[in-house]
């Protein structure tokens, strides 16, 4: 043995080849910390020894190396820059020793190679992998660029149009992607890999593989004449602004960071990568997306501890084929859960299974699934007219009109049919669970389930818990989420619950600016391109529906009368009332229409502005900034609220549940990123400003006092 560590050792074989294997006692292999420097001290002992005459990586497990470990990003990007300057040196200087070992290098490659473990088999001559192998660059994806060498690498293995598009877009490569492109040099069957690394790197030794002139091609400039670079540069940067846009800097910096360094050698151009990769890293962007990336592993986390205490869910029903129950049992159906789609009526049905099988085409042209795994998932979908076929399930979803009495007559039946242990679910988006819950005999058994619309594309699932219900029916129902590919956070009951209870004082705010003279299709314009919204609430509203929005305000107003409660007629009841029901009938604030291509267009008319004049009490001008101020901070304070009344667990999940459920901007983290990123006190300070427009825009006493102490949501 040449090196023996916790996380990778090295052994030399018998005709000269060290083999370095990663093999970290968890359950994959990343570059974290110490992974780092006993690859530093394990290639000085290769340097060291006599004898060595080649060096094969290979991984213990069954990945490679999953990249670097994003736990320790948060805490190492607040370094000074000079220092944050000196640890990416530093872990580079390792990654260019592999580099430079006097001999060749090869790299057997198995199931993940991302980010840190793509750039590290980069540093390597060659690069063989296995059908499971998947290899990229997602830097991009936390706000980043490849540290340890990728932006260099990459574009002078597989050339920079390859190379800018890889690392922009953050994908990674299957096995035969990667050898089209020349990222790997051949592709084997598993149980031959580490077989075909040896046989490389032999014949690299005996000087029939030239891995030298490899090498130097990785460390001088950039194999293009000043024509091709110019056209190659202009193309990316017009795609990148188009695709990543104003609020993702990194793949733009990706892109001017391969551009300046293309004329240079290895070491020029790791410098100029340091310098973007550390500007990144001290952006709210990256910090953003890093904590997304953080709270969703928590919210995975505690859904694998859920379905440790969750009963089995071998089959489940729906109730209701309308939108909500045709996309759940869709989704139930996908994901290997057969569902027993029940509705009284038959043309629902039919239009419940005619929208799973336009979902499963669509997959299909794509080449995402075949025609087996097609019929399989409709076969998992039984329609049915009677509670006989519901009998035997384990778990039922209720998704019938929202109407607490047809609801809570359903409930009670499909109670009187199902087994004892079959836990019980409401989708109902505004009916408290409590009030649903006294139809039932056992109302441990039963919790919300809340899906949003459409179901196959939205992550949330917002599982909520009555007074009633019990530890393992949550459990149930989480892990039963999650199985459906979904991300569940877990809320206690409110009117609302906690998405639309936070969405509903947005529009609020959305109102009183229309109310004081503010342009609907501005006040979305902002909210869109200067906010990030993938919708303005406008648009959003007439999305949602104009009727729903307007039965959940009244139910919202009459759940918090003193803060959501209106005197005045608003934008909403004016749109209501006039049948501008949004997007399902074709006209709400904008007007709905198709383009030649069949795609829907909207439109905004003078009706639209005719009609509010109902409601505009003010000629008013409002910069942006004050209409995201205007709109945002009831959300922001709702939200706290949440946090303070114990219906949300903690900041993490709530802003995860913005994020997944109604699409908060991403580079934004969720409203309490989003508050520790402009700071407690500034937001208490414009909330003040804007107090007298009523109490969806008082900070609570809490909020108060900890801006006067300085403390922050995340503790970060
Ligand atoms: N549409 C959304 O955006 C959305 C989002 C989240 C939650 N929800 C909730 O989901 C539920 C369903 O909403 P939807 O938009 O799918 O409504 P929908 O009107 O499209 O569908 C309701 C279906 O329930 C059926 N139905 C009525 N009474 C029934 C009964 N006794 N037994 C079986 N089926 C019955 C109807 O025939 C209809 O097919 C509601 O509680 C709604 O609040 C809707």
């Amino acid at each position: 043995m040449l090196y023996q560590g916790e996380n990778l050792k090295v052994a030399l074989e018998s005709d000269g080849i060290a083999v370095l294997t990663f093999d970290a006692p968890g359950s994959v292999n990343k570059f974290d910390r110490q992974t780092l420097s006993e690859l530093d001290a394990a290639l000085d002992a290769i340097s060291a020894s006599q004898g060595v005459k080649a060096l094969v990586l290979a991984s213990g497990k069954d990945t490679f190396i999953v990249g670097a470990d994003i736990t320790e990003f948060l805490e190492t990007f607040k370094l000074p820059e000079p220092e944050l300057l000196a640890w990416v040196q530093k872990a580079n200087a390792i990654f260019s020793k592999l580099e430079d070992l006097p001999f060749p290098t090869v790299s057997a490659v198995n199931g993940f190679a991302l980010g840190g473990g793509c750039e590290c088999i980069l540093a390597t001559d060659i690069r063989v992998a296995d059908a499971t192998a998947k290899i990229g660059l997602p830097e991009v994806k936390l706000g980043l660029i490849p540290g340890f060498g990728g932006t260099v690498r990459l574009p002078r293995v597989i050339g920079a149009d390859n190379a800018m598009e890889l690392i922009t877009t953050g994908k990674d490569n299957r096995a035969d992607a990667a050898l089209k492109v020349g990222l790997v040099d051949a592709v084997v069957a598993p149980e031959k890999l580490f077989e075909a690394a040896l046989t490389m790197a032999s014949s690299a030794i005996a000087g029939k593989l030239d891995w030298q002139a490899r090498r130097a091609d990785k460390q001088s400039a950039l194999k293009l004449d000043k024509l091709e670079a110019g056209m190659s540069f202009a193309t990316a940067t017009a795609m990148v602004a188009a695709q990543a846009g104003k609020h993702y800097p990194a793949p733009m910096t990706a892109v001017k960071g391969i551009e300046a360094a293309a004329r240079m050698g290895r070491d020029e151009a790791l410098a100029i990568e340091h310098q973007g990769f550390i500007k990144l890293a001290k952006t709210d962007v990256a910090t953003a997306l890093i904590g997304i990336f953080l709270n969703d592993q928590l919210i995975k986390g505690k859904a694998k501890k859920a379905g440790k205490a969750a009963h089995a869910i071998d089959k489940a029903a729906v109730l209701g084929a309308g939108i909500m129950g045709g996309g759940i049992a869709y989704q139930s159906a996908s994901t290997g859960t057969p569902i027993i789609m029940k509705d009284i009526n038959d043309k629902a049905l039919h239009l419940g299974l005619s929208e799973a099988s336009k979902l499963l085409n669509k997959q299909l042209e794509r080449g995402k699934i075949n025609g087996a795994k097609m019929a399989g998932v409709l076969n998992n979908i039984v329609p049915s007219l009677s509670y006989d076929s519901v009998k035997d399930v384990n778990i039922v979803v209720e998704a019938v009109v929202e109407n607490p009495k047809v609801k809570a007559s359903v409930l009670a039946e499909v109670e009187g049919v199902v087994g004892q242990d079959a836990i019980i679910t409401s989708n109902t988006s505004t009916i408290s669970i409590n009030q649903l819950a006294q139809s039932l005999k056992k109302p441990e058994r039963f919790c919300g389930m809340h899906f949003f619309n459409p179901v196959h594309r939205m992550p949330l699932v917002e599982v909520i818990r009555g007074e009633h219900t019990s530890d393992e029916t949550v459990a149930t129902v989480v892990a039963y989420a999650a199985k459906m590919g979904k991300s569940p956070i877990v809320v206690n009951d409110c009117p609302g619950f906690f998405v639309n209870r936070v969405l509903f004082p947005y529009f609020q705010g959305f109102s009183l600016l229309v109310r004081d003279g503010a342009d609907f299709q501005a006040v979305d314009k902002v909210m869109e391109k200067q906010f990030g919204w993938p919708m303005g609430p406008a648009y959003l509203l007439d999305v949602v529906g104009i009727d729903t929005g307007h039965h959940a305000q009244a139910v919202m107003a009459e759940g918090f009368p003193t803060r959501m409660s209106k005197t005045d007629k608003d934008a909403i009841d004016v749109m209501f009332e006039n049948q501008r029901f949004g997007q399902k009938n074709g006209k709400g604030f904008y007007v709905y229409t198709e383009d030649k291509r069949g795609k829907p267009k909207k439109e905004a008319t003078a009706e639209s502005y005719e009609l509010l004049k109902a409601v505009v009490k003010a000629q008013g001008e409002f910069s942006p900034d004050e209409i995201i101020n205007r709109t945002m901070l009831p959300m922001i304070i709702e939200t706290v609220r949440c946090l303070e009344e114990g219906i949300i667990n903690s900041p993490a999940e709530a802003d995860m549940g913005l994020v997944y459920g109604l699409g908060f901007p991403p580079f934004r983290g969720g409203v309490f990123r989003y508050i520790d990123t402009v700071g407690l006190d500034k937001i208490v300070a414009i909330a003040d400003q804007y107090a007298h427009l009523g109490e969806l825009y008082q900070v609570t006493d809490t909020m108060r006092e900890m801006a006067a102490s300085g403390k922050t949501y995340y503790g970060q």
